[in-house]
């Protein structure tokens, strides 16, 4: 069968045509063809995304990406059987815009309508490789699952039990972690998003650092990690450009960003009373950067550790524009190794870490196979805050 997808809940139009065969106990997926357009250089100007320009823009967007969508799947919509379509979380007027053009094309041409979960959307988006065509095998052993979501909106920890059975175990209390990230972007002068922002500059930094790729002296100090057989060197991050792992040792599996997100406020406030031009010296937002991330990262993979020590995790999946990530990448894979786990451990391909229409066309396949079609169109709404 073929499904065409729509994404529209924050800053990307994403619209794809996947085509599903089945084989044996595995689906077979082919993607004919994947359309995503950015708006980030549109946003940029207003540091996030602004709503009222995003929903204009998805409008302008859809049915442009929509032709050109069915041209390079060479199909036509009458040859599509399902559509699957972004019902939130998100801002409730971009997502509107994907439903609202979903009902369209289904009242038309008469082809069912699935509405998907955006983070459920996530957790699909580690199945494609780097290739067209990928298999899904729903009786391989991989449960019990843990997923960390981790975006602009959403920090969250949920424990998959089998196929589509999610409980959420732990979330961030305030601001999410793409979200710190994107704020402390802004504090450094740096451009919107800023996750790939002061990614580049903590890499620099922790290349250019004597500490090499070991991790920072902070988490070794507190022997966070247990690793043993490594001594710690000198820190050559300045003792003043230290930063709180908030919520790190707390018993549950929630966390809190905001307070690491204002404690840079004063951190940068107190170096600026002192020099005023020092964000521009020294290499000072480099190092700023890398603490901070070092600080985002080691507390996700300690709850992350936490929580697969807790519930025996076979399988571990990054998901949401932050697994971009390639410090939380390395340092995911090592503690997991380094603390004696056999859990594997998936990232999506780089194209899939944001927002996009392929895992949405793979959790409303699945959705389909658990006959949850809506038969009545207006039941199908925007919900901002759906959760999993
Ligand atoms: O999943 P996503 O594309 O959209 C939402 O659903 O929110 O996530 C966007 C977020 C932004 O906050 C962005 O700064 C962050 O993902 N991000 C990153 C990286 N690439 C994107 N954060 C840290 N490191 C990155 N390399
Ligand atoms: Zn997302």
């Amino acid at each position: 069968m073929k499904i065409l997808a729509i994404e529209t809940s924050c800053d990307d139009t994403g619209i794809c045509i996947l085509e599903v065969k089945k084989s044996g106990k595995s689906d077979i997926f082919k993607i004919l063809a994947n359309n995503t357009n950015s708006q980030v250089k549109i946003h940029r100007e207003y540091g996030g995304v602004f709503p009222a320009l995003a929903k204009r823009e998805h409008q302008k967007n859809l049915p442009i990406l929509f032709e050109k969508t069915l041209k390079v799947a060479k199909t036509k919509i009458e040859k599509i059987e399902l559509i699957a379509v972004t019902s939130g979380p998100g801002l409730e007027p971009a997502l509107w815009t994907g439903i609202v053009f979903a009902k369209e094309l289904s009242e038309k041409y008469n082809i069912p309508v699935i509405p998907v979960n955006h983070m459920e959307g996530h957790i699909f988006s580690i199945f494609p490789k780097n290739s067209k065509t990928f298999k899904i095998n729903s009786s391989e052993k991989i449960f019990p699952m843990l997923s960390l979501l981790v975006s602009g909106g959403h920090t969250e920890l949920i424990l998959v039990k089998d196929w589509q059975k999610y409980k959420k175990i732990g979330q961030t209390r305030d601001d999410a972690s793409g979200e710190a990230f994107d704020k402390v972007a802004r504090m450094l002068g740096l451009p919107y998003p800023g996750g790939p922002e002061i990614s580049k500059l903590a890499n620099i930094e922790r290349e250019n650092s004597a500490l090499g790729r070991l991790g920072s002296a902070t988490a070794r100090a507190r022997g966070i990690f247990q690793q043993k057989n490594i001594r710690a060197p000198q820190s050559t991050i300045s003792s003043e450009i230290t930063l709180p792992r908030p919520m790190m040792y707390s018993k549950d599996f929630d966390f809190s960003f905001s307070g690491l997100k204002t404690a840079v406020l004063y951190l940068i406030r107190d170096l600026k009373e002192k020099n005023p031009n020092i964000l521009e010296e020294n290499n000072t937002k480099q190092k700023i950067a890398r603490e901070f991330e070092d600080a985002i990262v080691e507390t996700l993979v300690y709850k992350t550790i936490k929580a697969i020590k807790e519930y025996k995790i076979k399988t571990l999946i990054v998901g949401g524009g932050v697994s971009a990530n390639t410090y939380l990448q390395e340092v995911m894979k090592k503690e997991i190794k380094s603390n004696m786990l056999k859990t594997k451990v998936h990232f999506p391909t780089k194209s899939l870490t944001g927002d996009n229409a392929i895992m949405i066309a793979i959790a409303g396949y699945f959705q389909y196979k658990n006959k949850k079609v809506k038969k009545n169109l207006d039941s199908i709404k925007a919900k901002g805050n759906l959760s999993l």
